[in-house]
C-alpha cells in the first residue's frame, strides 16, 4: 500500500497515529537543527518534521520529488489555523523516494512566479496549483448536478457524431480530411444542432449531452476554438416550457454548489436590452440604465439660432446618457481617461460629454457654453440624476452603434464604481430576438441564432415584406453580462424551412445539398421542439469568478488557438499529406 492517509486528512484526534503519506515537496525549511518539508497531493499539504536522527533523511531532497513517507502524527508546536492540517505535523521515521524531480520552472503555489506561457507550457504542472485544481474539482462537480438534474427530470444522454459535416452557427469549420474519400472533408460540430433535432424526429422527446463542440473564430476571454456545450432539446413543448426547465437548472446547480437561491430569472425582451443596456448580455448586477435624451436636445437645439447649435448633438439621431451616482466628484484627469476609453479603435465613439451635479443643485457641464442651465436642469430631471451624481453622454448617428459603444462606457464605470461583484449573481432571460441580423461582410441578413430558429407565429407575414423585422422563438441565459445559454423554438416544417433557407440566400438547391437529410426527416412525421445549449465553461468560470474560461479547462489553447505544451497545431509528415492526397507544395507556376 502507497498510503494509509492522504496530505489533507490528519486532525489533531489523529495524534499518536502510525501513518504513510505519498505526494510531492512542496517546499523545505530548514530551521537550524530541524527540517520540515510541506507534502502536497489533491487534498492538501501535511506537515512533515525532520529532528534529530532524522535530519539526514531530508537530505538530497527537492521541491517537487515525489516521496512516500512514514512517521508518527504529533501535536505542532506552533499551529496554522489556515491549513486543515495546521494542528498536527509528521515526525517522520523513513523516506522512500519514489522519484526525484527537476526543480520546476516556475513554483507550484497559488501566487505563482510563473507568466501566462510559461504555465501553459508546463500545464501539468500548473495543475499542480491548488487554486487550478479547485477550478476543475468545480467544474466536475458541475458536470455531475447537471447529469443528475437532466436524468431526474427524464432526459436522455446521448452520444452525436464528431465526424460530421458542417451546420453553419456563425463561425467557421475546423475541418478533416477523409483518406478513404480523397477531397473531401469531415467538419467538426459547431453544435449537435441538426442532430439532436433528429432525434426529436427519432422520438427521443426529452436529450441532453455534455459535448466538445469546435469553432474557428477570433478567441477572446470567453471563447475557446474547442468548448463543451450542455445541449439539449425537448419535443412536445412551448417556449415557456424551455425556460422553466432550464431555469430549474440554473438554480439546482446554484443551490447544490454554492447554496445560492436564486429569485425567478426577470426576462426581458432583446428590444429592452438594447434600448437600456445597449447590449443583448446586460450585466444586471448594476442599474445605471440608459436614459435617451435626443428629444430633449433636439427641442433646445430647434430654438436656437443655426450658428449657437451643438452640432454633434444637433446631428446625432441618437443621444444617450448613464448616471454614475455619486462620481461628480471625478477630476478632469479621470473624466479625460474616460473619453479616451471610449474613444479607443474597439469602442469607437468620438467624444463624450459629462456634466455634473454640483452641491446645491447647479449641474456644470462640459457643453455649458451650448445650453442654459434651464436646459441642463432638464437634463438633470431626465436623468434622475441628484447632487454629486455625474451625466454621461454619448451620440451618434447609428443608434445601434452609439448604444454599443456606450454599454461599454457603462461596463467601465461599473468596473470602476466596484458594482460588478464577482461574488454577486444576476441572471436573466433575454427573449424575442430578431430573426435576422445585417452582415456588412457578407451584404446579406444572417441569422442571429441558426436558421433553424422559428420565427414568432404573428410576425411570419412580415417574412415577404420586412424580413429585418421579424422575430424569433429565441431566447439566451445571461449572468452577469455574460451569455451562458442560448436556444430557440425550432421550424418543424419541411416548408416555412425552405422558406427561411431563401430569405438567408440559398438557392433550393443549395439548401437541397446542404441541408436536405433534415427537411426530409420533417416530411416523416417531425415533432413540434426546441432547445437550448449552455456554455459549460461559462457557467463555471462565472461560479469559480474567474475573469477567463480557460482556467476551468484542463488544457485550453491560447489566443493564437494554439496548446503551446503539445506544440498543436502542428506541420504533418509528407506520408500523412500524401494517404490523404493533399499537395501543399507550392504549385510551380
Ligand atoms: P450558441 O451558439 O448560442 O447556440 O451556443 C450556446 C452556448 O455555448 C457557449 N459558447 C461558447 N463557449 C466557449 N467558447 C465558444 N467559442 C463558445 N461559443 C458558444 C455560450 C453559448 O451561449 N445549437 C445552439 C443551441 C440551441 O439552439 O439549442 C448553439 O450552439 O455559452
Amino acid at each position: 500500500m502507497y498510503r494509509t492517509v492522504t496530505c489533507g486528512e490528519l486532525r489533531i484526534a489523529d495524534v499518536g497515529k502510525t501513518v504513510t503519506l505519498a505526494g510531492w515537496v512542496q517546499r523545505i525549511r530548514k530551521m537550524g537543527g530541524l527540517t520540515f518539508i510541506d507534502l502536497r497531493d489533491r487534498y492538501g499539504l501535511t506537515q512533515l518534521a525532520f529532528n534529530n536522527d532524522k535530519l539526514a533523511l531530508a537530505e538530497g531532497l527537492g521541491r517537487e520529488f515525489v516521496l512516500q513517507v512514514t512517521g508518527q502524527v504529533i501535536e505542532r508546536q506552533s499551529k496554522n489555523t489556515q491549513l486543515p492540517t495546521g494542528e498536527i505535523e509528521i515526525d517522520v521515521q523513513s523516506v522512500n523516494i519514489l522519484n526525484p524531480a527537476l526543480t520546476p520552472p516556475f513554483t507550484i503555489e497559488d501566487e505563482s512566479d510563473g507568466g501566462d506561457d510559461l504555465r501553459m507550457k508546463y500545464r501539468y504542472l500548473d495543475l499542480r496549483r491548488p487554486i487550478v485544481r479547485k477550478n476543475l474539482e468545480l467544474r466536475h462537480k458541475m458536470a455531475f448536478e447537471t447529469r443528475r438534474y437532466l436524468d431526474e427530470q427524464g432526459f436522455l444522454e446521448v452520444e452525436t457524431p464528431v465526424l460530421v459535416n458542417s451546420t453553419p452557427e456563425g463561425a467557421r469549420d475546423f475541418v478533416v480530411p477523409s483518406r478513404m474519400n480523397p477531397g473531401t472533408f469531415y467538419a467538426l460540430p459547431q453544435s449537435p444542432q441538426t442532430l439532436k433535432q433528429l432525434l426529436m424526429v427519432s422520438g427521443f422527446d426529452r436529450y441532453f449531452q455534455i459535448v466538445k463542440c469546435f469553432r474557428d473564430e477570433d478567441l477572446r476571454a470567453d471563447r475557446q476554438p474547442e468548448f463543451t456545450q450542455i445541449d439539449c432539446e425537448m419535443s412536445f413543448i412551448e417556449q415557456e416550457d424551455i425556460l422553466n426547465m432550464f431555469e430549474g437548472m440554473i438554480k439546482h446547480l446554484f443551490k447544490t454548489i454554492l447554496n445560492i437561491d436564486i429569485p425567478q430569472l426577470p426576462r426581458m425582451t432583446w428590444a429592452d436590452a438594447m434600448k437600456y443596456y445597449g447590449s443583448d448580455k446586460p450585466d444586471t448586477r448594476f442599474g445605471m440604465t440608459f436614459v435617451e435624451l435626443q428629444d430633449l436636445f433636439h427641442a433646445a437645439e430647434d430654438k436656437k439660432a443655426e450658428e449657437d447649435k451643438f452640432s454633434v448633438f444637433a446631428n446625432a439621431n441618437y443621444i444617450g446618457g448613464i448616471c454614475a451616482k455619486g462620481c461628480a466628484t471625478y477630476t478632469r484627469k479621470q473624466l479625460d481617461a474616460l473619453t479616451d476609453y471610449v474613444k479607443r479603435s474597439q469602442i469607437g465613439a468620438k467624444g463624450m460629454v459629462y456634466a455634473r451635479v454640483e452641491e446645491g443643485g447647479n449641474v456644470k457641464s462640459s457643453v455649458d457654453k451650448f445650453y442654459t442651465q434651464d436646459v441642463l436642469q432638464e437634463l438633470k430631471q431626465a436623468m434622475n440624476a441628484e447632487e454629486g451624481d455625474l451625466i454621461l453622454i454619448l451620440s451618434g448617428d447609428d443608434a445601434m452603434k452609439t448604444r454599443k459603444q456606450l454599454s461599454e462606457l457603462r461596463l467601465e464605470m461599473g468596473r470602476q464604481l466596484g458594482l460588478r461583484d464577482p461574488k454577486k449573481f444576476s441572471c436573466l432571460w433575454v427573449i424575442d430576438f430578431p430573426m435576422y441580423e445585417w452582415s456588412d461582410e457578407e451584404n446579406r441578413l444572417m441569422a442571429m441564432h441558426h436558421p433553424f430558429t422559428s420565427p414568432k407565429p404573428e410576425d411570419i407575414p412580415l417574412l415577404d415584406t420586412d424580413p429585418a423585422s421579424v422575430r424569433a422563438n429565441a431566447y439566451d441565459c445571461v449572468i452577469n453580462g455574460c451569455e451562458v445559454g442560448g436556444g430557440s423554438i425550432r421550424i418543424h416544417e419541411a416548408g416555412l424551412q425552405q422558406k427561411i433557407f431563401e430569405i438567408l440566400g440559398f438557392t433550393p438547391e443549395q439548401a437541397q445539398t446542404k441541408f436536405g437529410f433534415l427537411m426530409n426527416a420533417f416530411k416523416y412525421g417531425a415533432p413540434p421542439h426546441g432547445g437550448l445549449a449552455y456554455g459549460l465553461d461559462r457557467l463555471v468560470s462565472i461560479f469559480a469568478g474567474l475573469d477567463s474560461i480557460r482556467d476551468c479547462i484542463a488544457f485550453p489553447k491560447n489566443n493564437q488557438g494554439k496548446d503551446v505544451m503539445l506544440g498543436a497545431p502542428s506541420i504533418i509528415d509528407q506520408i500523412q499529406l500524401d494517404e490523404l492526397q493533399i499537395d501543399i507544395r507550392p504549385q510551380a507556376k
